[in-house]
């Protein structure tokens, strides 16, 4: 199959030095995308500003803002098979962007902020047959915000996390997840590796394959 995956943070910069982000270290995504050659797939990776190496045979596209993530998106995405967005894109962005360094007397004591758009809900209408994957990190009830998010969004599949424990989520090395799908009952998956985790989810989208072949 050919996967497009996204990982990391999004930047969303004030002026050159200075942006608003997250906690975001990307390496779901990477765990993912090492997953998916693994078995021999082709992986285009979307990374938001990491530091991680760039698994072997990956085509690996760099950017910065969640506008720069959604345009790599949309040009990407007529090549693909399945969309997998791990990325935390930030859901703001400063109004204005100063292309000189603000003086620290010249930074405003509040910052005007607009939404983003949401890069999944955006690429829906170009959908098609393509098996779409999101992420819902919660730190309130992970379920049942990732039930509506699993619809709102129109997507295949959510793997839901909860981004409050230790050993879950931001910037550690395992993650605990519950699949959630519009027509299965939910699945909780043990603690385990972000790369097994990435394993389970090319399971999934090969069982999908398998069962809906797309022509894209
Ligand atoms: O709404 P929330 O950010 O919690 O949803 C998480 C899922 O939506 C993730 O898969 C994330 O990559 C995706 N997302 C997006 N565009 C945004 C924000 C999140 O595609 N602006």
């Amino acid at each position: 199959m050919k996967l497009l995956i996204t990982a990391g943070p999004t930047r969303e910069h004030l002026d050159p030095v200075r942006f608003l982000s997250n906690r975001s270290s990307g390496k779901m995504g990477f765990a993912v995308a090492q997953a998916a050659v693994e078995r021999g797939h082709t992986v285009t990776l979307v990374a938001g500003p990491v530091t991680l190496p760039t698994p072997e045979q990956v085509f690996r596209v760099d950017v910065v803002s969640a506008l720069d993530m959604l345009a790599a998106v949309r040009r990407l995405l007529p090549y693909q098979h399945a969309l997998v967005m791990c990325a935390a894109v930030a859901d703001w962005r400063p109004k204005s962007q100063s292309d000189t360094k603000l003086k620290k007397t010249e930074v405003p004591i509040e910052v005007a902020l607009e939404p983003n758009p949401d890069i999944l809900k955006t690429m829906l209408p170009l959908k098609e047959d393509r098996i779409f994957v999101g992420f819902a990190a919660e730190t309130g009830d992970p379920l049942a915000e990732a039930q509506r998010k699993l619809t709102s969004k129109g997507l295949d599949l959510i793997v839901a996390n909860d981004v409050t424990r230790p050993d879950a989520g931001f910037e550690v090395d395992t993650n605990l997840v519950t699949f959630l799908t519009p027509s299965e009952p939910p699945r909780a998956l043990p603690l385990q590796s972000k790369l097994d985790i990435g394993r389970a989810i090319v399971d999934w989208l090969e069982q999908r394959e398998r069962a809906a072949p797309n022509i894209t």
